[in-house]
């Protein structure tokens, strides 16, 4: 028998206001999609062939887009596709420790080759009291004064992984806690190459189920909360998005390094999905103007992507220039050590997206960093 995938889905339609529900069905024989209206029990969308969508992008929580229509995986349609993609899934709290940030691309270049996913991204500085309370299961060891000071210190990026055994893989990918010993018995892990010491160490994982529950409800609340605040300086800076494509593809690490080996400050990160009605806003101005405006609405909205708000001195223009002619054909050419010549494929695909005029840098940066995260 063909194997049939099936998942509860919702779509917020935008002009009804409404949140439409439909079952989807996946077919990986043929890469094929099928719709079926839950509320007027109808065909909604006859089983077509749909190879955008990703068969590793298919799991609980996550929103994927189907002919322009994003949609929010909200369940299982049935016991089967839960079994049979849901049993082994887990979740887990990545932190990235204010010893590594600026190389946080290191970090996520393993992450990916990994087979692990980055759900969610978001960098933020910690209080004494949020790190005392992150850490409050070592409130009465003797380095937890160290520890919540060094948490403290600096930025941190805080990542939700998903994947097979998530837990295990990202505590594996990590190595031993302490980075002297990282180095003796797992030399390759991410604290033996980056680590320093037991408390310069790189990154935390939560080192259970129940503990990655509590870990990630405190960076990323599930109802109604915010979450410790993004850290956008809002002052001298440009906005810079790892298209969703670029994402998908796991360039994300692999951008990220070549932004900081150029020398530009990364001064906020964090992850969105955008949907249709805020793609077409923020590109507003492109309207009309640029032929290629459908299909980059489109590109923006066709799942998560990764925003910065890149910090310094004329930062607008270098930025720019550093990520090349829009069409990555002519950067080729004209640019070929430019973002994107390395990592485009073409005028929407085009690895990422960098604001045109160094006047428009805080408002791009303003949308994402105080409205869309307000
Ligand atoms: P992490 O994985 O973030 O979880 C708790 C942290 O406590 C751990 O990394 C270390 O940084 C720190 N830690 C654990 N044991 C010690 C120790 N004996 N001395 C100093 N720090 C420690």
């Amino acid at each position: 028998m063909e194997d049939r995938f099936s998942f509860l889905a919702e779509w917020l339609d935008p002009p009804a206001a409404l949140l439409r529900r439909y079952q989807l069905f996946y077919y990986p024989k043929d890469s094929s999609v099928e719709m079926f209206d839950v509320k007027n029990q109808r065909v909604f969308l006859r089983r077509t062939r749909y190879e955008q969508l990703q068969p590793e992008n298919l799991f609980l929580g996550n929103r994927v887009t189907v002919f322009s229509r994003q949609l929010h995986l909200v369940d299982y349609g049935d016991q089967y596709t839960a079994n049979k993609l849901g049993s082994r899934k887990e979740r887990t709290l990545a932190l990235i420790k204010p010893d590594v940030v600026t190389q946080v691309g290191d970090v996520l270049e393993r992450i990916s080759s990994s087979n692990l996913l980055v759900t969610k991204a978001k960098m933020t500085t910690l209080s004494w009291t949020q790190a005392a309370d992150f850490y409050v299961e070592h409130q009465s060891k003797p380095f937890f004064s160290n520890l919540v000071q060094f948490l403290s210190s600096g930025p941190v990026v805080a990542l939700e992984l998903m994947g097979d055994e998530a837990v295990s893989t990202w505590r594996r990918l990590l190595g031993p806690t302490d980075s002297s010993a990282a180095r003796k018995e797992a030399p390759q892990s991410v604290r033996g190459q980056l680590g320093t010491d037991g408390v310069k160490n790189v990154g935390h994982g939560s080192d259970s189920l129940a503990a990655a529950a509590r870990e990630l409800e405190f960076f990323f609340p599930s109802a109604g909360g915010h979450g410790p605040s993004n850290t956008a300086v809002f002052s001298d800076c440009t906005c810079c998005i790892i298209k969703p494509h670029a994402v998908s593809e796991g360039l994300t690490g692999k951008i990220l390094n070549s932004i900081s080996a150029a020398g530009f400050q990364i001064s906020a990160l964090q992850m969105f999905s955008v949907d249709r009605a805020n793609a077409e806003e923020f590109y507003e101005v492109y309207k009309g103007v640029v032929p290629e405006y459908p299909t980059m609405v489109t590109e923006l909205s066709s799942g998560p992507c990764m925003v910065l708000e890149i910090h310094g001195t004329d930062a607008a223009q270098s930025f720019r220039e550093f990520c090349g002619p829009a069409d990555p054909e002519i950067s080729r050419h004209l640019r070929p050590t430019s973002l994107r010549a390395l990592y485009g494929r073409d005028a929407a695909k085009n690895a990422v997206h960098c604001t045109d005029l160094p006047e428009d840098g805080l408002l791009e940066v303003q949308y994402f960093f105080r409205i869309l995260d307000g």
